[in-house]
């Protein structure tokens, strides 16, 4: 079967880009990176998708506008049928988002709708939030918007800083994001318009069986799940 061919636009250390080639490196995977977009020439991202093989354009953000009319070609080219952004860090013009609805994909560092723009670790830390997480969502004009496809979640432990929050979000972005390729690769992603939000059906999925609380109590300790 023809593997889903991908552009992936990034702005900086690409460390989702690099996850994403790995997984297209497997031959049972059903994606393939055509295209690598940069908004920034110095992004260290470049590197992984030069070692790959991978063509490479830059195109230095200077409206959004601008942006769209070089970036549209180049994906069309390349035919590209899903755009993810991988720590792209600019406002995508609003026609360029309609006119890749469902079919552009985003991951963002929390466990959306919380936390929403920049800095969405230290967020989590500032509300003191027990549970963190990353989030896979189809783009929609507005900031980390759109129907939500994955997520994974981490424990946020007390002696957190916002480098180690983050390092422990990332892992599980490096996991989550081609999860959620393989699965709109797979046609195993359906986007269903409710009637208060649209929403996401993902098929033949299983929901882990899991369900965490934090803080646990200690083994040790005598009064341990005594109730009262
Ligand atoms: C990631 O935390 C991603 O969730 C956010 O920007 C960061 C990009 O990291 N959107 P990288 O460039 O993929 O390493």
């Amino acid at each position: 079967m023809a593997r889903l061919r991908v552009g992936v636009l990034i702005s900086g250390r690409g460390s989702n880009l690099q996850a994403l080639i790995a997984a297209c490196s497997a031959e049972a995977y059903p994606a393939e990176i055509a295209l690598v977009i940069s908004s920034r020439a110095e992004a260290p991202g470049l590197g992984f998708a030069a070692a790959a093989g991978i063509p490479v354009t830059i195109i230095p953000h200077r409206d959004r506008r601008a942006f769209a009319a070089e970036a549209q070609p180049q994906l069309c080219k390349r035919r590209v049928a899903l755009v993810c952004l991988a720590g792209f860090m600019r406002i995508l013009d609003a026609s360029f988002v309609e006119a890749w609805r469902n079919r552009m994909v985003n991951i963002h560092p929390s466990l959306l709708p919380a936390f929403r723009g920049l800095h969405a670790q230290r967020q989590a830390l500032a509300a003191g939030v027990r549970f963190a997480g990353c989030t896979v969502h189809f783009v929609r004009p507005e900031l980390d918007c759109g129907p939500i496809i994955a997520q994974a979640v981490v424990p946020v432990h007390p002696d957190d800083d916002e480098a180690r929050l983050s390092e422990r979000i990332l892992e599980a972005e490096h996991r989550l994001y081609p999860l959620a390729v393989r699965l709109i690769a797979e046609g195993r992603v359906r986007a269903v318009a409710g009637v208060v939000a649209e929403r996401v059906e993902i098929i033949n999925a299983r929901t882990p069986d899991i369900s965490a609380l934090n803080p646990q109590d200690c083994p040790g300790d005598p009064l341990a799940s005594k109730p009262g």
